[in-house]
């Protein structure tokens, strides 16, 4: 069984659909790890409720980039991790983790990219007036919210929407479609 870890930096909603899809057998693999980069975060806890083991660091006390990168690849490599799914992971993703796992590694966003990037797209495309938002999955590369699109799915936004509605809506997508998408990548393997 290919083994997965997930990153993630906060709530951990797209954990908790992963683990479901894991343990139900959509997504064909075992899920190895979870890497957190804020000790406060609720992911955690959610991880460590369902018995995934947790990698919790905080990049501010390394001295560079690559050193806190080494050490969460050196976890990987122990755990024989194959593929990484980014899911509300607050941080670009270095070359250390990106020459060890090529095209293995990817990320959901909330808006259609290429618009909306980085944090806050949910209220960028409110403040913008478009009709239609979504959700992205792509590969990770060393830009920002970059990388190939492997699924889309459009969320509309209504005249009268807030943005607790819109971000509900968007949520309910990514539940469905993260699962999906990696057990379409994982499954083959
Ligand atoms: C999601 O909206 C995801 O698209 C974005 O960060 C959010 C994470 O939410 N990258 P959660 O922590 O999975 O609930």
């Amino acid at each position: 069984m290919k083994k997965l870890a997930v990153f993630a930096s906060g709530t951990g909603s797209n954990f908790t659909a992963i683990e479901k899809a894991v343990r139900s057998g959509q997504i064909k693999a075992e899920l190895a790890l979870l890497v957190c980069d804020r000790p406060e975060a609720p992911v955690i806890d959610k991880a460590k409720a369902c018995g995934v083991p947790t990698l919790v660091l905080q990049p501010k006390a390394f001295p560079t980039k690559a050193a806190y990168e080494q050490v969460i690849l050196n976890t990987l490599l122990e755990k024989d991790v194959f593929f990484i799914a980014l899911a509300g992971y607050m941080r670009l993703v270095g070359s250390t983790l990106l020459k060890a796992f090529p095209s293995r590694i990817v990320n959901i966003h909330p808006s259609l990219l290429p618009s909306f990037t980085g944090l806050h797209a949910i209220e960028q495309a409110i403040e913008a007036g478009v009709k239609v938002t979504g959700v992205t999955i792509h590969y990770v590369d060393e830009g920002m919210d970059t990388g190939p699109i492997l699924a889309q799915q459009a969320v509309e936004i209504g005249d009268l929407d807030t943005l607790e509605a819109v971000e509900a809506r968007i949520h309910e997508v990514e539940h469905a479609l993260y699962p999906e998408t990696l057990a379409a990548l994982l499954n083959d393997y």
